[in-house]
């Protein structure tokens, strides 16, 4: 290892009179991490100290259980799907709006996704909707968290208990938020993280997840390990290969090479110290917009309950229908607008995966007979967008800086609506 790395930092870039930074926020002490991984050689392998180092550390943060880390949140909620025991042709329930990782988990095992409509307001499961959709076929249900808000996890525990079925968590966009005081991803039986670098915590890409079972989390190891018996410490191939060919290397299950890259964890696991404080500042500069929306012209935002965090990984602005019939505009039209008003002051923004999952052409088949053009999903799509940008998310700036943004975007919102008077 050098004695004096010259570490350059890439994190900060003018823009206009501030400084933005970049996404993740890398330290010194990541860099000296990753080399000291490098330094290790030791850079694949189950049970490497630096892994074991990351799972504990994760383990530490979300208050118990057993971490299994994953190579991106699309193995584990499929790692999940396996563990719990779906295959295929067993019907699993995954919400109509998410992003496409969530169905593919089902597909990719050769299960079949079962879309349910989601809630216009908060963008997460409707839970009467999957009160309706859980019939005895059903073998799983994924929940999502969508953009960062927890979904009603008591209703929907409450339905699935009745029925056996067992729920997974896609906390992928929702590190750090609350239920009912308690961290998501902790609230089923298995919860799955996405470390993919536009994520709260991220590792450039990789993922985890979390369950209370220990038998379920050594299962989960085991299929992330090519089926492998896989103790979490101190396994090491090269002894394995020692100690008895035969006794390790006897696949006893269905995996394949789902482990996480020891230099990913190695960048991720320090910045974790960080990510709860940086999402109070988030929350506080969202504050006065999610207090105030109704003063805000045509604004809909989310409101968290009393009962939830909002960690706002993704900020979806809604246009209140009621501006279609007031300015005589169609709502393409309205949103197009605020869109490029927006740019010309510096608000990038995408529509993000529209449309929602059923009418995209490669879940088309799973769509059943449903016209998801006429469900709440679709219409609270349709008439919304995701402000701010993935490379220099409002997470990774300082709080001055988060409030002033989020201040400008209230400003320009009400003087677009202003100007079309
Ligand atoms: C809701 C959701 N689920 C799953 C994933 C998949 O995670 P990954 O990209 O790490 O595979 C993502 C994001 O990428 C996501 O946003």
């Amino acid at each position: 290892m050098p004695s004096k790395p010259n570490f350059q930092v890439p994190s900060a870039e003018p823009n206009g009179t501030r400084t933005l930074h970049r996404w993740p926020i890398l330290t010194g002490a990541n860099y000296r991490k990753v080399i000291a991984c490098i330094s290790s050689g030791e850079l694949s392998g189950s049970g490497l100290e630096v892994i074991n180092e990351f799972e504990k550390t994760v383990e530490n943060w979300i208050g118990g259980g057993h971490v299994v880390s994953t190579n991106s949140g699309t193995t584990a909620l499929m790692v999940a799907l396996l563990t719990l025991g779906v295959g295929p042709e067993d019907v699993v329930l995954v919400p109509s709006y998410t992003w496409s990782a969530t169905a593919f988990a089902a597909t990719l095992i050769g299960a079949i996704p079962r879309f349910v409509d989601i809630d216009s307001d908060t963008y997460n499961l409707s839970t009467e909707a999957v009160a309706k959709a859980i019939t005895p076929d059903v073998k799983a249900i994924i929940v999502v968290h969508m953009h960062g808000l927890s979904c009603e996890m008591d209703e929907i525990t409450a339905i699935a208990r009745e029925k056996g079925v067992p729920i997974i968590e896609d906390c992928a966009q929702a590190h750090g938020a609350l239920y009912k005081k308690q961290y998501v991803g902790t609230l089923s039986d298995i919860g799955c993280f996405s470390m993919q670098k536009s994520k709260h915590f991220s590792a450039g890409d990789g993922g985890f997840l979390v369950t209370r079972n220990a038998a379920l989390a050594q299962k989960a190891r085991d299929i992330c390990n090519f089926g492998l018996p896989t103790p979490k410490h101190n396994y090491h191939f090269e002894e394995g290969l020692r100690e008895g060919y035969a006794v390790f290397r006897e696949c006893e299950q269905i995996g394949g090479m789902f482990r996480l890259n020891p230099l990913s964890a190695a960048l991720v696991i320090d910045q974790l110290e960080h990510l709860d404080q940086r999402i109070e500042w988030l929350q506080e500069a969202m504050k006065p917009l999610v207090a105030e929306a109704a003063q805000v012209p045509f604004l809909k935002i989310t409101q968290p309950g009393s009962h939830q965090t909002h960690v706002w990984h993704k900020i979806r602005v809604g246009i209140d229908y009621g501006a279609v019939d007031h300015y005589g505009r169609s709502m393409a039209d309205i949103r197009q607008g605020l869109r490029n008003t927006l740019a010309r002051s510096g608000i990038p923004s995408t529509l993000w995966t529209a449309p929602i999952l059923p009418l995209q052409k490669v879940f088309r088949p799973y769509a059943g007979t449903i016209d998801w053009t006429k469900t709440a999903g679709h219409l609270a799509i349709e008439n919304s967008f995701i402000v701010f940008d993935e490379k220099y998310p409002l997470i990774a700036q300082d709080p001055s800086t988060m409030t002033a943004v989020v201040s400008k975007l209230r400003q320009v919102w009400s003087d677009y609506f202003a100007s079309l008077e």
